[in-house]
């Protein structure tokens, strides 16, 4: 029996079990059988929830990137490691073997020393999907730089946050970035954004759209003759199991955004594993994740997990709609993809234009499909598994985060019977547990509580960079000697696991993560704007979006609302960016509050949901009137 591959549900629990038996003795063969280490760990693993502090493989030397590269070069060199899909269909696909991109990353590495770039800096990327973003993942990791990767749809202001909260001496970015029909001047986003970065040094340009850009002297370089000067070999930097490997921003529900903090061995064993197990691939299939490098889905399913198995990983450029919706299934049928791996609003997105684009395309390649970043519906997951797996293809639905680094429940395909919008399975070494409101465990199935998880697991984040403390106040303070994830879950009658959804003030919006505070901050910012709260509500392709109630300022003038809103959302696009607009926006004579003075987001959510049923005991709020006028105008 392999513990590194599971092939049947019976081998699925014996695995777990032992997994949960003798934690440090699993993990350690994981990582002594299928990886390349410069030296062997100490221990395997020490912690304490309290502080907190997790190691993982201690003492031990290793490259990630000798891992994902160096050791494919005898076996697999010739083998497409990176497959890029450009936006526009008319351009030829390009294959980065496994050759190429040694010499890619190297020369990138390179590259990043010559500019003063050593162990430890950290480097922005705010690049769009093209190779060089990946490259250069790999090449801040070839060298022990620590990268921080800005997904480039976000604003300048976002940027420039990112930016000085780790303190980047760089940025990579390129010259503008495609977009479906449309172009977009990243680097024009990267100017305004280092206003205020005055730490930022050196800027290097990947031209894409060989727009006219604003070079400036002294600070901005374009990054191809630097490539073409530099040297194929570069030593691969030796660094400790537990040296930060990058750092990635996801929102809170108050405050600036966290830095989480992942490191190196932990998180390449655990990736590896789970993409291993989860989409059940094999040596010669093509896999395709459709997300975003920006975000963690990217980082360990498009990169690190991947290519630590030596797997072919299609790098996709542009959107689904584009040239038309049938852009998904042409890439599929065109590369023969085997595992694809999306995310709900998609499929929500693409079974809205009904099923003849999908007809068209033999997609007879599919073997297994993925979702995540959201709960995923009825609907939806029927769609998908009728007219995309043709019922042949089990949807793999995988639980996860940014804090958690790996996939963490899901099914295993051709192993775990799945069931639509359930999650099912705890991934092995996963010890999840279910909490009442008294914060006591809910033993046994059939309950419903706030999702937690009672053990270590390799690629749990470490810290929030810079802010240990609040690390430990978001998740691990509200119960003792767990993480909690901020989820709702119910386990069923056979223990299969279903997320409910955020039971904080997180909306997941298009699978984006997007905490209420920030938004929030950005519509004050209006000079009419006396307050606002921001709920979610459902919204048939988007999962939730966010509808805003807004107080004005009492000036006595009277003010056009639409233009307000447009003008709300056009702050909110310059703070965040446009995944943060509100689709609604109802502007109120009040909040409700508390007598304390705290908005009652609870009865705002009721009423954002058309659901005024049951808004409880209203009679104690501090102007129990506004409910009333809030319900008679919602929109
Ligand atoms: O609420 C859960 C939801 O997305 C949150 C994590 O978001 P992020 O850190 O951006 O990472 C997304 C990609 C891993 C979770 O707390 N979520 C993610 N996957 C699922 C999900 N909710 C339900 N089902 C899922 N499969």
């Amino acid at each position: 029996m392999s513990n590194y591959h599971i092939k049947h549900l019976e081998e699925y629990y014996q695995v777990y079990r032992k997994s949960l038996r003798n934690p440090e003795a699993f993990w350690e063969e994981i990582a002594e059988e299928h990886f390349l280490w410069r030296k062997k760990w100490d221990r395997v693993l020490s912690w304490d929830f309290s502080k907190p502090e997790i190691k993982w493989f201690e003492g031990a030397q290793l490259n990630i990137t000798e891992n994902c590269i160096d050791r494919h070069l005898t076996t697999r060199g010739e083998k497409t490691a990176i497959l890029f899909e450009p936006n526009d269909p008319n351009d030829p696909a390009e294959h980065i073997t496994y050759n190429d991109l040694y010499a890619r990353v190297n020369k990138f590495a390179n590259v990043l020393k010559a500019q003063g770039i050593k162990k430890g800096d950290r480097v922005c990327i705010y690049l769009p999907m093209i190779p060089e973003l990946a490259i250069s993942v790999l090449a801040c990791a070839r060298i022990g730089a620590i990268h921080s990767v800005v997904f480039a749809g976000f604003s300048s202001t976002a940027l420039s946050t990112r930016i000085n909260d780790s303190d980047c001496k760089m940025v990579l970015t390129s010259d503008g970035s495609y977009r479906g029909s449309k172009t977009i001047d990243l680097k024009g986003i990267v100017d305004e954004a280092l206003e205020s970065c005055p730490d930022v040094h050196t800027v290097l340009v990947a031209k894409r759209i060989h727009s006219d850009i604003n070079m400036k002297s002294g600070r901005d370089q374009w990054l191809q003759p630097l490539l073409d000067n530099a040297s194929v070999d570069c030593e691969a930097e030796i660094m400790q199991a537990e040296d930060p490997l990058f750092i990635l921003y996801t929102s809170g529900s108050t405050g600036k955004p966290k830095g989480m903090v992942h490191t190196t061995a932990g998180y390449m064993v655990y990736t590896a594993y789970t993409f291993k197990n989860v989409f059940q691939y094999k040596e010669d299939d093509v896999y395709w994740c459709t997300a975003d490098i920006g975000w963690i889905t990217g980082h360990s399913y498009i990169v690190y997990g991947p290519l630590a198995n030596g797997a072919t990983t299609v790098m996709f450029e542009g959107v689904p709609s584009y040239p038309d919706f049938g852009r998904f299934w042409d890439i599929v049928q065109k590369h023969k993809v085997n595992q694809f791996y999306t995310a709900p609003t998609a499929i929500r997105a693409l079974a809205k234009q009904g099923t003849e684009l999908v007809e068209k395309y033999d997609l007879s390649s599919l073997k297994v499909l993925g979702s995540v970043g959201e709960p995923i519906n009825e609907e939806a997951w029927h769609w998908y598994n009728d007219n995309i797996g043709k019922k042949q293809s089990p949807i793999v639905d995988t639980w996860w985060q940014t804090e958690t680094g790996g996939i963490m429940v899901s099914p295993i395909p051709f192993v775990t019977p799945t069931k639509p919008t359930y999650a099912t399975l705890p991934f092995i070494g996963i010890q999840p547990a279910l909490m009442d409101e008294n914060g006591q465990e809910l033993k046994g199935n059939q309950v419903e509580g706030r999702l937690c998880i009672k053990f270590p697991w390799p690629s749990i984040a470490r810290t929030i960079w810079g802010n240990h403390e609040r690390y430990k106040e978001t998740y691990f303070s509200a119960y003792e000697n767990k993480y909690f994830t901020g989820d709702g879950a119910l386990r069923d009658e056979v223990g299969y696991y279903r997320i409910t959804g955020r039971v904080d003030d997180v909306i997941i919006v298009s699978g984006h993560n997007l905490g209420t505070a920030p938004i929030e901050d950005a519509v004050n910012e209006h000079p009419a704007v006396a307050e606002s709260a921001i709920v979610g509500f459902p919204h048939d392709v988007k999962g939730s979006a966010l509808y805003g109630y807004v107080t004005l300022k009492d000036t006595g003038e009277s003010r056009n609302h639409d233009n307000l809103r447009k003008e709300i959302n056009q702050i909110i696009t310059e703070h965040i960016g446009p995944i943060a607009k509100l689709d609604k926006i109802q502007f109120t004579s009040g909040l409700p509050k508390t007598r304390s003075g705290k908005i009652m987001r609870r009865i705002l959510r009721k009423i954002a949901h058309k659901d005024t049923s049951n808004l409880g005991d209203t009679s104690t709020l501090l102007n129990p009137e506004v409910v009333q006028d809030i319900m008679d105008n919602v929109l």
